[in-house]
Formats: C-alpha cells, structure tokens, sequence
C-alpha cells in the first residue's frame, strides 16, 4: 500500500437553492480556493485492523472501530468497504485538512466525503469511477440532512459547473464568457439540515405559496442557465437579485446576510444573493473583475469575515 493524496474542491450555488429540494433547477459551481484534502498512510506495523482517523479541524482523533455507526466518516468509508466488496480497509491512518467552513453554505461535508471515498479506493488499489464516487458521497449528504437535492456532491465529484435537477442526470454548464463573483462570508454557521426543515416546515404549512416560489425560482434559473451559456453576463445581476427576493421571501435570509448584500450592491456589484442553505453562511455578489477589490472592501466593511473572488468559466 501506498501513501494517498486526494482533494476536493469547495461549490457555492448561484441559483435555486432550496427550490431544488423539490425538484425545481439550480446551478452549482466548484470553488477551488477552498480545499479538503484527504492524505493516507499505511501503519505497516500495527495491528491488522487499526484505522486512525484524524480531523484537526473538527477536533476529532479516533479508530475507525470507535466512531458512531452514522458519523459520516464511518458511512463514507463503509460505503467503500461494501462497494470494494471487503470486509475492512487496510491498516492505515487518515488526516483529514479542510480550509472549508463548516455549516457556511460551501459544501465542506460533501467535499470531505467526495475526497475521503475516492483517497481510500485508491490506497486500496481499486480507484472507483466519479459516478460511484457521487452516489456513495450521496448517500453520506442523507445524514447531513434528511432530503438533501445531490446537488453538492455532484458538482464537488465533477468539479466543474453544473444545472441539476434532482433525481435526473445533471448537465454541464458551458459557460459562453467568463464571470467573477465575490463570495462573502458572514462567518456565522448555520446547519443546513435545520434550514431545510425548517423550509419543509413552512412549505407543508403553505404549500400553495411556497410552490409558487419555487417556480418563479425555477423561471430564475433557467433564464441563468441561458444567460451563462450566451455569456450575457449583465443579465445575471438582476436575476441574482431576483433569486434573493425570493430566498427572502422563504425566510432564509438573515440581518448579517442582509447588510453584506447591500453593500456590495451600493458599491457597485451587478447583483447579489445569499448562497447555500442561507440564514447565515456565505453570499455571493457579481462583479466586473476591475471593480471587485472597493467591493470587496465595502463587504468587509458591513461584516463579511473573509472575502473570496472567484472566475467562474
Ligand atoms: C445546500 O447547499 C443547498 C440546499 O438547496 C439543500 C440541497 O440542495 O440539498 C439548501
């Protein structure tokens, strides 16, 4: 056995998050700023069924034997086993490095479940494909939370941008000219699972409202979709806004999200919208590449701990 190296990349969705939940459209891009990487190594001497697990970003030090049977790592690497048709991993140690924000909205349990599935096919000699790889990492996105869309694994596994549908194979999205956007952290964590529910909730309360929403997300993002593919780029700001009305109007906006919006908005951005579960996490804001550093300032001003541009196509 070999030592093993393996990353993923962060996402942000531009569009139709939560919609997507119930089987309206959204398109998702990879983040490469942001990275898990996965790095295992043999323990030729130990005993034969020792596996340490290590994630000092989460606090966590443990044999493999002792985590929870639904810890996410567990089912992640037992998905593996039952996929690779054996009974244990080889004796090894594995370290997990995430510089992706827990609970912000950016994919970081998707990507440590996309790049610890493929790290440890590969230290066991039997590299799965991506498809495999997504549908395993899909089952791992079920513990996050309860009905989660897929569209988190799918565009970390492919890493490139993607217009998905729930429960129909996604598409990749060309991109007719390259965009920049700033992502803005408002460094407050918020589970996706409780979001989601929370949405289901409100949805089951008033069904007839919500499912209008969701189809005026869904008109949202199939005039993205054409926007991004014709490289009409200046269309984008306004249906970024648009997208954000009605996230706002679904309740998963909150003050800090808010303030960051608004200022980027009044420093120039094209548009602007919460990305992600919502309720805190990150936001996204359009921008032409030579504006984007006063906006970036201007975002940091209202609150957003960190900013991050990003070119996307
Ligand atoms: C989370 O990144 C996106 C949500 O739409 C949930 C999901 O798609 O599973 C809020």
């Amino acid at each position: 056995m070999q030592e093993v190296k393996v990353s993923a990349p962060g996402k942000i969705i531009l569009f139709g998050e939560h919609a997507v939940v119930y089987n309206r459209p959204a398109i998702a891009v990879p983040v490469t700023q942001v990275q898990v990487e996965v790095t295992i190594t043999p323990l030729e001497k130990s005993s034969p069924n020792t596996v340490i697990i290590q994630s000092p970003n989460i606090g966590l030090e443990s044999e493999l034997k002792d985590l929870l049977e639904h810890h996410p790592i567990k089912v992640a690497l037992m998905g593996v086993c039952r996929k690779l048709n054996i009974a244990e991993i080889p004796p090894c140690s594995i370290c997990i490095h995430s510089t992706i924000p827990v609970a912000s909205g950016l994919g970081s349990g998707a990507a440590v479940s996309v790049a610890l599935i493929r790290a440890v096919s590969a230290f066991c000699e039997r590299p799965l494909s991506d498809a495999e790889v997504n549908e395993l990492a899909y089952e791992v996105e079920k513990i996050h939370h309860l009905t989660p869309s897929g569209i988190d694994n799918s565009v970390i596994t492919y890493e490139k941008p993607i217009f998905f549908i729930k429960g129909e194979p996604f598409s990749t999205l060309e991109v007719g000219k390259p965009f920049w956007v700033i992502i803005g952290d408002t460094r407050i964590s918020s589970p996706t699972a409780i979001t989601v529910s929370e949405v289901r909730q409100a949805w089951e309360a008033a069904r007839l409202t919500y499912e209008r929403i969701f189809d005026q997300i869904r008109d949202v993002v199939l005039q993205a979709k054409e926007a991004i593919e014709t490289g009409e780029v200046e269309k984008l700001g306004g249906l970024m806004n648009r997208n954000h009305e009605f996230l706002r109007q679904i309740n998963v906006s909150s003050p800090e999200l808010e303030r960051i919006i608004e200022a980027a908005l009044k420093a120039g951005a094209l548009g602007a919208k919460l990305s992600g579960s919502g309720r805190g996490g990150n936001m996204i804001a359009l921008v032409h590449e030579h504006e984007s550093k006063p906006i970036a300032e201007a975002m940091q001003k209202a609150g957003a701990m960190r900013t991050t541009l990003t070119r996307i196509g």
